[in-house]
């Protein structure tokens, strides 16, 4: 494909000329005017004439650090190798913002601006003179923000991590990032440690630049984007501070150039092959919850039909094989020493999971990139008949109480397991009173206040969805009260409309969808309705007569439908009214409509 669209360009002597989108601003030949005017002002920046009209790749790098943004925030220095190797491979560079998502920082939840940084990046990448593009990733929804703007142009695209943080230690063990905190939160419940000692666990989870160290949501997004072939193999677990991140930085933009030249697209890569292996590699990491959220939208966005089926089908007998937090003991330091993402392809190819010919963006396919790079330290990546969990991906649960939730088998303990799942007369499968929460504000309000809590009750979130929150918070790992805790009941099983970080480790049932806010199951669920939960079967269903679910339903639209808070900004109405549900990815709903615009479209001229 490469080469007819070489030849096509008019390739001479492997050298490809072809006609930049940017030449639309810089060089054209119908309205000279309007070049005059492009060209000034950025001329005025210390280009020059030269490099605006020689003809050269236009290249952005599109930026996510900033000082709202932490994680991302080492990307301001990485940028400089990244630019300087576009320099040396012949481009020339435009860095300039996205707009900042911050995991821990932004209310009411970040998952609300992934959207909105990707509809700002997709109108950046269109309406300015850019011909490939440097992604600068990290921080959990800066990446598949990225990718998808980079789909829905369909202009040639790399993704470079800014990398994960050094090792967190608290009183000399490792505390990985979120997951310290899950469970110093447990602690801090029962009186076991002080406000103070809780801020250093904290503390001391975060040592360095760059995003969490445990395989939570960034970590699992930078292997999806490596194990998609839109990174550089190995990549994704560079530490952010180690110098083998400059190196990638400059390795990177020297490939984008390339890439440019030779009009290699993410269409070209995002076959379905690369998203299969994208979904056989997260189990193999104990990937993030969020994983098919976000990759079902970047699917969406290049159109390769992907839902929660396939996760399960393709993913739920892969085992886990990396022994990371929170669903194993290391950090990202032990992974990017033990090899990386490319370790465990490896595993995986050898035993015939996966998909070897799959390209990716350095020219290579991905089983010439991984096949043989076998992990030489076998306390942090398995080998494949020895895993740490098999048959570890996600189930995907259906029934009265919702269409699809998702729930990550890897970590339910042995705790959990004894308690629920082992009942020889009906395995995998459990049930009892549900106690129900109308989002976080009322969990935390009454959660030691019930007296019906005890070790059989199932706990549901609601109100926590895309339109309900707005933005899917992540609450539906919802810790027991302080009372059961005391008696070592550290997890009931909790369901919910909104996500979960992906550094936890609770075996919640989540991503449900439809939500609350739609007025489907969940809305109509009371204290002391009985739930039945089937592994085996996939199943989730209200213990109650189909005429009693309908006619609850009937009554509740009756009233106006589940009550949710009003938009605060005029971005949440818009949100709100745009988003699709969590198993769909809550993307856009209009992004089908918009697939390879750089190719579909030219443009208008602004004056
Ligand atoms: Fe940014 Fe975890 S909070 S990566
Ligand atoms: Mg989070």
């Amino acid at each position: 494909r490469e080469l007819q669209r070489a030849e096509a360009n008019g390739s001479t002597n492997g050298k490809v000329h072809r006609q930049y989108r940017s030449k639309i601003w810089f060089d054209n030949k119908e309205d000279p005017s309007a070049t005059a005017l492009h060209i000034e002002r950025y001329l005025n920046f210390g280009l020059t004439r030269e490099e605006l009209k020689s003809g050269k790749p236009i290249i952005g790098i599109a930026q996510t650090g900033s000082d709202l943004s932490p994680c991302n925030r080492h990307h301001l220095e990485l940028a400089k190798r990244v630019r300087e190797g576009i320099r040396t491979a012949g481009g020339v560079c435009l860095e300039f913002p996205v707009h900042p998502i911050q995991e821990t920082g932004k209310r009411p939840g970040p998952a609300l601006d992934r959207n909105l940084a990707y509809l700002g990046l997709v109108e950046l990448l269109f309406g300015y003179p850019i011909d490939g593009v440097v992604l600068l990733t990290g921080c959990d929804k800066t990446t598949p923000a990225c990718l998808m703007a980079a789909c829905t142009l369909n202009i040639p695209a790399i993704v470079m991590n800014v990398g994960p943080m050094l090792n967190g230690y608290y009183n000399g063990e490792l505390a990985g990032s979120g997951t310290a905190i899950w469970k110093a939160r447990e602690l801090h419940a029962t009186g076991a440690i002080t406000t103070e000692q809780f801020s250093e666990i904290a503390e001391g989870s975060a040592p360095s630049v760059g995003h969490c160290n445990t395989m939570g949501t960034a970590s699992t997004m930078n292997a999806m984007a490596e194990a998609l072939g839109m990174a550089l193999p190995g990549s994704a677990t560079i530490p952010a501070p180690y110098r083998d991140r400059g190196e990638c930085a400059y390795l990177t933009g020297l490939r984008i150039v390339e890439l440019t030249e030779q009009n290699i697209r993410p269409s070209d890569i995002l076959v379905r092959e690369a998203f299969e292996n994208a979904i056989v590699a997260n189990t193999a990491i104990g990937g993030s919850t969020n994983a098919p959220i976000h990759v079902n939208a970047i699917a969406k966005c290049i159109g390769v039909p992907l839902n929660n089926d396939d996760w399960e089908r393709v993913g739920y007998h892969v085992p886990l094989l990396l022994n990371i937090q929170p669903a194993g003991e290391y950090l990202c330091e032990e992974y990017y020493r033990a090899g990386g993402l490319p370790a465990i392809m490896a595993e995986l190819f050898a035993n015939g999971i996966g998909h070897p010919n799959a390209m990716t963006v350095n020219g290579k396919t991905i089983g010439e990139n991984c096949i043989g790079k076998f992990s030489t330290d076998r306390r942090v990546i398995k080998p494949y008949n020895e895993p740490m969990v098999a048959s570890a991906g996600f189930l995907n649960l259906k029934g009265t109480l919702f269409d699809s939730a998702i729930m990550k088998t890897c970590v339910i303990s042995d705790e959990f397991r004894k308690r629920y799942l082992s009942n020889p007369n009906d395995p995998n499968a459990f049930e009892g009173p549900v106690v129900v929460f109308d989002g976080p504000e009322d969990y935390h309000a009454n959660i030691e206040k019930l007296p019906e809590i005890d070790e059989h009750t199932i706990l549901l979130i609601r109100g926590a969805g895309p339109i309900g929150y707005p933005g899917a918070a992540e609450v539906v790992n919802m810790q027991p009260p302080a009372r059961l805790l005391k008696q070592n009941v550290t997890s009931l099983p909790c369901i919910g409309d909104g996500r979960q970080s992906g550094t936890s480790g609770s075996p919640s049932i989540l991503n449900a969808s439809p939500e609350a806010a739609l007025s489907q199951g969940l809305a109509i669920l009371k204290n002391g309705d009985r739930l039945r939960i089937d592994l085996n079967k996939r199943s989730a269903d209200i213990l109650l007569p189909k005429e009693e679910i309908e006619r609850r339903k009937q009554e509740l639209m009756k009233n106006g439908g589940y009550k949710i808070p009003e938009s605060q900004t005029p971005w949440q109405e818009i949100y709100r009214d745009t988003v699709e549900q969590l198993d769909a990815g809550m993307a856009p709903k209009s992004v089908d409509r918009y697939r390879n615009i750089a190719e579909r479209f030219i443009p208008r001229d602004s004056h």
